[in-house]
């Protein structure tokens, strides 16, 4: 007999009943389900619309079915649709029919999103704690490496020489944009919307607020349409582990270039490598791989999540049981790749030679030269086309700026001097950007110490927030 039975003539068919079924994903929110419910359950108790006997009966029933899974004694059935309706029926057999007035003043609209607000809460609180980690594993890398210098890239061609730390430091300020961003989504999904019932409410005096309370809500939610209709909160979860995950895979793109013979900036630890079947020299990066190649399903998900949401009328819809896969598989996928990656960084060796070789083998150091020249009096786009031809004439010569003599310099600009090969000097070059936000040693230095007090601020959150 189903919870519903009542109105029905005939039993379900048995397709049907395994297309509307969410048990198979919705069992993994059952330690958040068996908290709402003893928290409603006390309220109800406190309010006098549950006997004090009752209450207890039902809370304790409620404890031994936690219990119970937590054994993996429970097997959960189809025929009962959902997580919610599989407890329910699970503590009536356990208790006997007292187990019926747990659903007292309650549906199962305004219980699922109580859920899934639960749930979405303890992960947001996760992920911000492994990506302090990740900002940890840049931090010491970017301390080792405060001197190493190597090329940066723009298009993909060397441009400017920079730090390592500075390079390191960059990915830093995303995983720091993605920690706030996550701090301030949580206010959003602090709410509850327990005691929505299916729409309307409900026609019992319950206390909304005392359950928010015992949850460790902020607030509630002040329309019981919107409460039980509300999807927002996933919509922003996905959208923000959809910009986490285009920052890792963005920097494991880095770490798989890097790590290639053609770079040799970088080896990854055995440890966090593969081989292959069949050629014995490899050592592939498939760590990284798979982070940027998961990317794509995690994006998927708020773009089928927004899609379900598109027209829905008010309130609860079936097509909203579609959220949590999603969910769900994005919480697995980003906790994964986050959790790979800190170590990944601590334990990859840097080649410092080979960086500072190709910081020092192209032209790197153009730019200081036509600002040499703008310092000595020259209009930059002069200075521009001045370096331009030097870097050709350096092209047909098989060298570099600074294997120049004097005389070709002074050829191709009477403005050069003798001091101009400490100006394009790789360090001096690196350091004449000391400016804030600059690649300089103490732009850098100060750098470090900003990040570090911005994840002093993250574990001060961490510690106090409830999850
Ligand atoms: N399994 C459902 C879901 O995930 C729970 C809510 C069902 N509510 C309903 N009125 N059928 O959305």
């Amino acid at each position: 007999m189903k919870l519903w039975g009542g109105r029905f003539t005939k039993p379900t068919n048995q397709l049907v009943e395994e297309y509307t079924a969410s048990i198979g994903f919705d069992q993994r929110l059952a330690e958040e389900d068996i908290r709402g419910s003893m928290a409603h359950v006390r309220m109800l108790g406190a309010c006098g619309i549950l006997t004090e006997e009752e209450t207890k009966t039902i809370l304790s029933g409620l404890e031994t079915i936690r219990e119970r899974i937590h054994r993996g004694e429970v097997s959960f059935s189809v025929e009962n649709e959902d997580i919610h309706m599989n407890i329910e029926k699970l503590l009536i057999e356990e208790i006997g029919p007292v187990g019926g007035k747990l659903h007292t003043g309650r549906s199962r609209n305004d219980q699922v999103a109580l859920d899934m607000h639960l749930y979405v809460r303890h992960q947001t609180v996760e992920l911000v704690r492994l990506l302090v980690g990740v900002q940890e594993a840049l931090i010491a890398q970017a301390e080792a490496h405060v001197d190493t210098i190597l090329p940066g890239y723009t298009h993909l061609q060397r441009a400017q020489p920079v730090r390592l730390a500075h390079h390191l430091l960059a990915y830093v300020s995303m995983f720091q944009r993605d920690i706030e961003r996550l701090i301030d989504s949580y206010k959003r999904v602090n709410i509850s919307p327990l005691g929505a019932g299916a729409i309307a409410g409900t026609t019992f005096p319950i206390d909304r607020h005392m359950v928010a309370e015992e949850l460790g809500f902020d607030e509630i939610y002040d329309n019981s349409m919107d409460a039980v209709s509300d999807r927002d909160f996933l919509v922003e979860f996905l959208s923000i582990a959809s910009l986490i995950m285009v920052h890792l895979s963005r920097l494991s793109e880095e770490l798989i270039l890097w790590s290639s013979e053609e770079f040799g900036y970088i080896e990854l630890d055995d440890a966090f490598c593969t081989g292959s079947s069949m050629m014995p020299q490899k050592k592939n990066p498939d760590v990284p791989e798979l982070i940027r190649g998961k990317t794509g399903r995690v994006i998927g998900h708020l773009v089928a999540l927004l899609t379900a949401l598109k027209a829905l009328p008010l309130t609860y819809n079936k097509d909203m049981q579609e959220d949590k896969e999603g969910v769900f598989d994005t919480v697995d996928t980003l906790t994964g790749a986050l959790a790979l990656t800190a170590p990944m960084l601590s334990s990859m060796k840097v080649n410092v030679e080979k960086m500072r070789e190709n910081a020092q083998s192209g032209f790197a150091n153009a730019t200081d030269l036509a600002d040499y020249l703008v310092k000595k009096g020259l209009p930059f786009r002069e200075a521009h086309e001045v370096v331009g031809r030097l870097v050709l004439h350096c092209l047909e010569q098989g060298k570099t700026l600074t294997d120049c003599e004097l005389a070709e310099f002074k050829a191709a600009s009477p403005l050069i001097e003798a001091d101009v090969y400490e100006a394009i000097q790789l360090e001096r070059v690196v350091d004449a950007r000391n400016i804030s936000g600059g690649t300089g040693r103490q732009a850098i230095l100060a750098a470090i110490e900003d990040k570090k007090s911005k994840i002093d601020e993250t574990h001060t959150w961490l510690d106090h927030v409830i999850s």
